[in-house]
């Protein structure tokens, strides 16, 4: 069975020493770099923008998987691709043409991503999921790192695993949001492919050493 993908989250790392944070990923089992976008908008919460994202770029030998907490993603999917993001992440609740915007985001050469808060049904994607190559199921509300996990993630994730094989669609499950060891092994028995986390690393005594826990 092929290993657990282990995204740590950026919003955790010391911004006063990016670059060594950035280059602790490199050198770790990590799989991505995931970078959260906030825009204090869609979410109650300004984290990071263009600069940032080419800073870390600069540095990072993985692929950015870029997650979008803002309003109207489609005004920025070209400056993205330019910034060289892998994977561009966009919420469902914030695209009344989700078909459209996937489209412009696959047409820049990046994977595209939808990722849903914990009170949107994983069945809001039955139209759309061959058309996403990643869903990010948000297991505590975006805006923040350092939340606790939200249990009813386990029930979302087999449904979504059970809508992804009716559906015959290929899209990876990515879980965001209060992981730790504790849950890790457990969201992947329930169908996760890629774990996200922020705060259990970056806060860790020995951040590489958490990662290759997480990897299982
Ligand atoms: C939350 C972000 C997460 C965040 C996770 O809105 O999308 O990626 O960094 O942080 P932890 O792992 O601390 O919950
Ligand atoms: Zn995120």
């Amino acid at each position: 069975m092929s290993k657990t993908l282990i995204a740590p989250s950026l919003l955790a790392a010391d911004f006063g020493n990016l670059q060594r944070d950035v280059e602790m990923v490199n050198a770790s089992e990590a799989d991505w770099h995931h970078i959260d976008v906030m825009d204090g908008v869609f979410v109650p919460n300004i984290s990071y923008g263009m600069p940032v994202l080419k800073a870390i770029q600069q540095h990072a030998t993985k692929p950015l998987d870029v997650h979008l907490m803002i309003v109207d993603p489609d005004r920025y999917i070209e400056e993205f691709a330019r910034l060289g993001a892998a994977h561009l992440t966009v919420h469902y609740e914030a695209c009344p043409h989700l078909h459209r915007t996937l489209q412009a985001i696959k047409s820049h050469g990046m994977k595209a991503g939808v990722a849903i808060n914990p009170h949107t049904n994983v069945q809001l994607l039955e139209d759309t999921i061959k058309d996403i190559d990643i869903v990010i199921i948000m297991s505590v509300n975006p805006g923040f790192g350092g939340q606790s996990f939200i249990e009813n993630t386990y029930d979302k994730i087999k449904s979504l695993k059970a809508l992804i094989t009716k559906k015959n669609a290929s899209t990876l499950i990515e879980i965001d949001g209060g992981v730790t060891t504790n849950n890790a092994q457990k969201l992947v028995a329930a169908g996760a492919d890629i774990l996200v986390a922020g705060s259990f690393v970056f806060k860790s005594q020995d951040p590489q050493a958490t990662i290759k826990a997480l990897k299982g």
